[in-house]
């Protein structure tokens, strides 16, 4: 059995780290567990210029402290101008660019309406050589929530993938079967990342002896046959999917009210909890593809030259650590998780 398991320095795929007294609270979390994250931009204003990308990277740095490098994300909006996209890819600020169907989730109002909007960025992207990242529900308030995800894979993804098929997309945060059966029957340019909590929860965990706010997040988790349909995806060894945690603090107020805010707190024991899955499922030589090769070579960056050590050890999660005056609820809060990350 192994004890001791030291993998090349991973990343985080997908990562929401907020601004001011929350990004002071919750960067050194990620830059305990990771070597670079990809940073969403849904901050209020969203981050739309260069200047704003460029000033928030300083920000996070500052917040992180050294050896974490934050990868820089547009927000995409209808009237997003494909020349500033372009800048700020060559001026080295963005890696990528991230597509939220307008209402689709928290500060998303001011993303995209129609995808027919941004065709003229998706072309400068695709040219360029410029990722897209996709929250992929569809926003119609007719369509059952549950199905959000697998709706837009027929009705927006896949006419962008045979629109653009040299477009490199990645599909985040995946919860279903049919998600993970689309991407891997696309061609080589489509990948999606897998969060912790899809791979631990399923939908009964949103109302276990009543309702669980600290379960809810955007999409939603599904039926366990989505959970382990995505956990087989997590661990198959695929290049195609990759770790990315949506790691997105709510403070605990705003979680526990009448209008509860999506997002689940991942990033203090997200290394942990994504090794948990993967020794259950008896994929632990997996781990490090998943969570340290497979997202640099589909962004094409370079792989991390350090290493960290998991070790299997009982470790607690607290109930709460404090935050912006206040307090966050971490994933697993309260739970004992069987790794521990080293030193
Ligand atoms: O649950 C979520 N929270 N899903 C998202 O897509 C956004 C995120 C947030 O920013 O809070
Ligand atoms: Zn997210």
């Amino acid at each position: 059995m192994t004890d001791r398991l030291t993998i090349r320095s991973p990343d985080d795929w997908h990562l929401h780290l907020r601004d001011g007294a929350m990004l002071e609270a919750v960067a050194p979390y990620s830059a305990r567990q990771f070597a670079r994250a990809i940073i969403m931009p849904n901050l209020v204003p969203p981050v739309t210029s260069v200047d704003a990308a460029r000033a928030y990277r300083e920000r996070i740095r500052a917040a992180a402290g050294p050896g974490f490098e934050p990868l820089m994300t547009c927000y995409l909006t209808d009237s997003i101008d494909p020349d500033e996209l372009e800048r700020g890819h060559a001026e080295g600020v963005w890696v990528a660019a991230k597509l939220y169907p307008a209402g689709a989730t928290t500060n998303s109002h001011s993303g995209v309406t129609d995808v027919r909007y941004i065709h003229a960025a998706l072309e400068r992207m695709q040219r360029i050589g410029m990722v897209l990242c996709v929250h992929g529900e569809v926003t119609d308030p007719e369509i059952d929530i549950f199905d959000r995800e697998a709706v837009f894979l027929e009705r927006v993804l896949a006419p962008v993938l045979r629109d653009f098929p040299d477009l490199r997309i990645v599909l985040e945060h995946i919860t279903t079967a049919d998600a993970a059966e689309f991407v891997m029957a696309a061609g080589p340019n489509l990948a999606a990342t897998i969060t912790p909590q899809h791979l631990h929860l399923n939908r009964n965990a949103l109302f276990a002896g009543g309702l669980r706010p600290h379960a809810y997040c955007l999409p939603v988790v599904k039926r366990e046959r989505h959970r382990l349909a995505v956990r087989a995806a997590a661990v198959s060894g695929s290049p195609k999917f990759f770790l990315g945690t949506d790691s997105a603090p709510h403070l605990k107020e705003a979680k526990e009210s009448g209008c509860g805010c999506a997002g689940i707190w991942n990033a203090p024991f997200a290394l942990e909890s994504y090794a948990a899955v993967f020794d259950e499922e008896g994929a632990l030589d997996r781990l490090e593809g998943f969570a340290s090769e497979h997202g640099p070579r589909f962004y094409r960056l370079p792989l991390n030259e350090g290493t960290v050590t998991l070790e299997r050890a009982a470790v607690t999660v607290p109930e709460r650590l404090p935050a912006a005056g206040s307090d966050l609820v971490p994933f697993h809060a309260g739970e004992t998780l069987g790794w521990r990350l080293a030193g």
